[in-house]
């Protein structure tokens, strides 16, 4: 389907049936067990929205942490700063990181590794995207969702310069389209 300068790569329901799948099979892993659930902001705040409810059995609990990486080009330079840290100890728990995509992986490796060094139990990565072609660092996701080819994609919570978070559906951003 093309919508002008958007051409729809998932649509609601293939999101919803995804979304639930992961559920399941989160739920399944950490049964009566505890678990921290860390979105990743802005981008993952949509996914782990949907995400979380799909988990059931579990003891959820739920924070969020925001980084920027350096430089605003799209390519990642792997220098990450966080700007917003969690607010509690993780030592001894369970966390499960909730990214909306990994690209080159850098930004969730620089994450991980900043997890890894305050003794958390365990740390798994959920990412509802994931670009495999693009990929710069080792990090490895538990839980994918989707994975798509090296095409710029927005809505379900990715934006391009801050838009289109809010649409229900990720599409491919035509590069030729003047986006207002
Ligand atoms: P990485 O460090 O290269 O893996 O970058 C991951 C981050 O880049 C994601 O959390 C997104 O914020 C952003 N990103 C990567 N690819 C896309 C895309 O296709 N659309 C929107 N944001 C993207
Ligand atoms: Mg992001």
């Amino acid at each position: 389907m093309h919508t002008g300068e958007f051409e729809v790569l998932l649509g609601t329901e293939e999101i919803q049936a995804k979304v639930k799948e992961l559920g399941e099979a989160i739920s399944r892993d950490y049964a009566g067990k505890e678990l921290l659930v860390v979105g990743v902001l802005k981008g993952a705040f949509i996914f782990m929205a949907d995400l979380v409810r799909e988990i059931k059995g579990v003891r959820v609990t739920m924070d969020f942490m925001d980084v920027s990486s350096y430089g605003l080009s799209t390519l990642s330079s792997g220098e990450v700063r966080i700007m917003k840290d969690l607010e509690c100890s993780i030592e001894g728990l369970n966390v499960l990181l909730v990214e909306d995509i990994i690209d080159t992986g850098l930004t969730l490796a620089y994450i991980k590794e900043s997890l890894m060094r305050r003794g958390p139990k365990e740390v798994k990565i959920c990412s509802f995207l994931d670009k495999p072609s693009r990929r710069r660092s080792e990090v490895a996701a538990d839980y994918i969702g989707y994975s798509i080819p090296d095409e710029f994609v927005v809505g379900y919570g990715l934006d391009y310069a801050e838009k289109y978070r809010n649409y229900p559906m990720v599409c491919i951003l035509d590069p030729s389209a003047n986006h207002k």
